[in-house]
C-alpha cells in the first residue's frame, strides 16, 4: 500500500510518533503528495525548521493556513494538480481564540486572557500545545473548506503522550484540579492521578498564596464555561474516532521505536481510534549487499589511497550493522501489524529542508510497491 491508499477517503490525518522522528517531514511530504493527486490540502506544522518553513512561505507567524504558491511549489519535481495549504500553529493564539469563541462576552475574554493562570496554561503547560493542535483541526474541520487536513504533532516523548495530553487538560479545566489544590491536607495530587502532575509541575512554578488567588479567579473567571470546554471535547472526540480519520505513527526502525509502535498500535485499537499505517522514517538499508567489507577496500584501493579506502569500508560496514539492526526490527513490526501498512522511507543523505528534499520523502510514500522495490534497488546499487 501507499499513502494515497491508505488516506482514500480520509478527511484527517493525524501524524504521531516521537521527537525527531520526521513528523514534520512526513507531514508535509504527505500533503504536498495529496495535493499533486488533485486534492484541496492543508497541512497544520507545528514548529517547521526555518528553512521547511520559508520554503512552505511560512515566514510571517499566521494562524491560519495559506496557500503555497504556484511558484514555490514549480521549484521541485512534482506536477502539483490540487492546492497545498500550510499553517504553523501559534499554540498561545490558538487558546486565546478557543477563549474569545466560547466566553459569554469579549470582557470576559479578555479578563481571562489576563490572567497569570490563564497566560501560564496557555503557553508553558504540558498539554496545551497538543490541545490547541487539536483545536485547530476540529476548527478547520468544521469550516469544510479543505479535502484533507494533515496534523503534525508536537515533539513529545512519546507517540501515547498525544493522545493523553487533552484529556489532562480538560480534567484540569473542569476544575478537578483546583479541588485537589485546595483540599486542607495538601496537594491531593494523589487524588488527581498521575496524569495531572505535569500540569501542577508547570503551574508550581507561580509561587505561594498568589496561586490560590489566580486560580480561584480563573476558575470563577471560567465558570461554565467549563461545561463548554466539556461539550468542545466530546465533539472532537468524535472528529478523532470518525472512520474518516486516519492516525499514522510516524518511527524509526530501532528496537525501542518499534515497541512502541507496536503499543501505540494496540492503544488506538483499545481507544477505538483508527489507526492507518506506519510511516518508518530513516530506514538504513544494506548497501553492502553481499559483499564482504575487505572486498570493497581491495576494490576500492585502485581509486583511493589505502588510508581512505579502509576508512570508506569500515564506514560502509557500519552501515552494513545498521540495516541488518533495522532489518530484523522491521520484520518484528510486520509481524506484529498489518505489513502492507508499513511504509519505509530511507535514511537520505541530506536533511529534509526544502520542496525537493519533500519531493523526495514523497516518491516513497507514494510509490506502488513494484516502485518502492525499484527506488530501494536503485538506492543499493
Ligand atoms: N528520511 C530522512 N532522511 C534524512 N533526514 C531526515 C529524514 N526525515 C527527516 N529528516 C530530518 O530529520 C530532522 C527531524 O525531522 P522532523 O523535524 O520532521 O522531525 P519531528 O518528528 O517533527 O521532530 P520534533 O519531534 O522535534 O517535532 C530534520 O532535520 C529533517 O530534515
Ligand atoms: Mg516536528
Amino acid at each position: 500500500m501507499n499513502v494515497a491508499e491508505i488516506l482514500e477517503g480520509k478527511r484527517v490525518c493525524v501524524c504521531c510518533g516521537s521527537g525527531g522522528v520526521g513528523k514534520t517531514t512526513t507531514s508535509a511530504a504527505i500533503a504536498l503528495g495529496m495535493a499533486a493527486r488533485g486534492a484541496k490540502v492543508a497541512v497544520v506544522t507545528i514548529d517547521p525548521a526555518n528553512r521547511l518553513a520559508n520554503a512552505l512561505g511560512l515566514e510571517q507567524l499566521g494562524n491560519e493556513p495559506r496557500r503555497v504558491s504556484r511558484d514555490r511549489l514549480a521549484v521541485g519535481p512534482i506536477d502539483v494538480k490540487g492546492e497545498l495549504w500550510a499553517m504553523m500553529l501559534d499554540p498561545k493564539r490558538t487558546f486565546d481564540e478557543l477563549i474569545d469563541r466560547i466566553a459569554p462576552d469579549s470582557g470576559r475574554a479578555e479578563e481571562i486572557k489576563a490572567n497569570r493562570v490563564y497566560r501560564e496554561l496557555s503557553t508553558a503547560v504540558s498539554g496545551s500545545q497538543e490541545l490547541t493542535a487539536i483545536a485547530k483541526l476540529y476548527e478547520l474541520d468544521q469550516e469544510n473548506e479543505f479535502d484533507l487536513l494533515v496534523l503534525d504533532t508536537p515533539p513529545s516523548r512519546n507517540a501515547l503522550e498525544f493522545l493523553d495530553a487533552p484529556g489532562r487538560l480538560n480534567s484540569f479545566l473542569e476544575g478537578r484540579a483546583l479541588k485537589a489544590f485546595l483540599r486542607p491536607t495538601g496537594f491531593g495530587v494523589r487524588a488527581l492521578g498521575r496524569g495531572a502532575l505535569p500540569l501542577l509541575g508547570g503551574l508550581r512554578r507561580i509561587t505561594g498564596l498568589d496561586l490560590i488567588t489566580d486560580l480561584t479567579v480563573f476558575f470563577q473567571l471560567l465558570g461554565d464555561m467549563t461545561n463548554d470546554f466539556s461539550e468542545r471535547a466530546a465533539q472532537v472526540e468524535q472528529l478523532l474516532r470518525a472512520d474518516t480519520t486516519a492516525f499514522v505513527l510516524v518511527s524509526s526502525a530501532a528496537r525501542e521505536a518499534v515497541d512502541e509502535a507496536i503499543w501505540f498500535g494496540e492503544r488506538l485499537a483499545s481507544d477505538g481510534l483508527p489507526f492507518a499505517g506506519v510511516i518508518v522514517n530513516r530506514v538504513h538499508h544494506d548497501l553492502l549487499g553481499d559483499r564482504e567489507p575487505r572486498e570493497l577496500s581491495a576494490a576500492l584501493a585502485g581509486t583511493l589511497t589505502p588510508s581512505l579506502a579502509g576508512r570508506v569500508s569500515d564506514n560502509f560496514r557500519d552501515y552494513h550493522v545498521l540495516a541488518t539492526r533495522d532489518d530484523h526490527n522491521l520484520s518484528r513490526l510486520a509481524t506484529q501489524l498489518d505489513a502492507r501498512r508499513l511504509l519505509l522511507v530511507p535514511q537520505l543523505d541530506d536533511d529534509v529542508h526544502d520542496i525537493d528534499g519533500l519531493a523526495r520523502v514523497h516518491r516513497y510514500l507514494f510509490a506502488s510497491q513494484v516502485d518502492r522495490e525499484r527506488l530501494i534497488a536503485d538506492l543499493v546499487a
